[in-house]
């Protein structure tokens, strides 16, 4: 069965990546094709010719327009059929689907469920994002093998940062802090505070305290799979106020999880930083520490991925660390079923050229 939500926005590609070039991306588990029109705007088809299946980004982007690499067919950047070489008459099968884009943040989302549905104001909004005093990291991006509902769960369990990350954002201070959670329409918070405790590496490397931190770790997953963690460092005893937390070494990770396949997902992120914004050299070092944090996620869960499908066992034990991740999928499952019941769209079936329903 299924695990994706489709009425949502995910990142397709980092804005750079879309250019005057056909890009073929599995999302959702469906093959699209990205690429720039000659005024910027970018446009998302289905990666599959209508006609013999073959893909789309074989061929060739002439103009706004995308010929197919098989019999020449060509579409425009919504999907009507402008060309068949050698017939005059264009069949209304004749047709590739495009999807509802959007640019934001550096980043061209994706809509891959119903077109109607596709409200560009539900975006999730990045506090910070271009503000002077913030520094930014972003364009990053990791492949992991691995269903990106582990990648949820992981993404609201601060305990994990202890053992997983010892070498980069967590230590043994954080052994026995219990985890609070909190949950909301669209979204769970799972957070703790770490207090009287040595820097973790990251935070002993980038700043400079003198002696013993109180350290925040809050991770927020938004629905359905997009997570920021805003996490930071204040000196021992200090009142923990927004000012001076905004005061002492603050960061905000966003990550935008975009499912690939069932057991594989695109992991897009963005990292923004209240020390050193300007300074160059620490952007290449939070990019280098962030990607090897995020890295000792991905070793890991690949393998439970594989444990999974070897066992057919998602999890044998419960615990209470557990609660922020069993949420959120129970939330996704709740998703998931409106989705079904949901009034069908009319798409045209691509082999049969019948019009039938469809909740894509
Ligand atoms: S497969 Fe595309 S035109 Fe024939
Ligand atoms: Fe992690």
């Amino acid at each position: 069965m299924s695990t994706f939500v489709k009425n949502a926005w995910y990142v397709a590609a980092w804005s750079s990546e879309v250019g005057r070039h056909l890009l073929s991306r599995t999302i959702l588990g469906e093959q699209v094709v990205l690429y720039r029109c000659e005024d910027g705007t970018p446009a998302a088809l289905v990666d599959r010719c209508p006609h013999k299946l073959a893909p789309l980004s074989l061929g060739e982007l002439k103009g706004d327009h995308v010929q197919c690499g098989y019999h020449g067919m060509t579409f425009d950047g919504s999907g009507v059929c402008v060309r068949i070489p050698g017939q005059q008459n264009i069949p209304p099968t004749a047709r590739a689907r495009s999807f509802p884009l959007i640019e934001k943040y550096n980043a061209v989302w994706i809509w891959m469920g119903d077109p109607e549905l596709a409200d560009t104001t539900t975006v999730i909004d990045v506090p910070h994002y271009g503000d002077a005093g913030w520094g930014l990291v972003d364009g990053q991006y990791l492949h992991f093998k691995t269903n990106y509902l582990n990648i949820t769960d992981n993404l609201v369990d601060p305990a994990h940062t202890s053992y997983v990350h010892k070498k980069t954002i967590g230590n043994a201070a954080g052994e026995d802090v219990g985890v609070k959670v909190e949950q909301g329409d669209s979204h769970v918070l799972a957070w703790r505070w770490i207090n009287d405790a040595p820097p973790v590496p990251l935070v002993a490397t980038m700043a400079n305290f003198a002696g013993k931190v109180d350290r925040w770790q809050y991770y927020y997953l938004h629905l359905p799979s997009t997570s920021y963690v805003d996490f930071g460092s204040i000196d021992a005893g200090l009142e923990p106020t927004e000012a001076n937390k905004d005061g002492g070494f603050r960061s905000y990770s966003f990550n935008f999880l975009t499912p690939e396949t069932e057991s594989t997902t695109h992991y897009f992120w963005l990292h923004l930083r209240n020390y050193h914004p300007d300074d160059a050299l620490v952007s290449d070092d939070v990019a280098r520490l962030m990607t090897l944090t995020f890295e000792e996620d991905a070793v890991l869960l690949d393998y439970v991925q594989r444990e999974q499908e070897r066992t057919g066992v998602r999890e044998y034990t419960r615990l209470g660390i557990d609660n922020a991740p069993a949420r959120i999928r129970k939330m996704i499952e709740r998703l998931q079923a409106k989705e079904a019941v949901s009034p069908a769209v009319h798409v045209l079936h691509p082999v049969s050229g019948a019009t039938q329903p469809s909740t894509v």
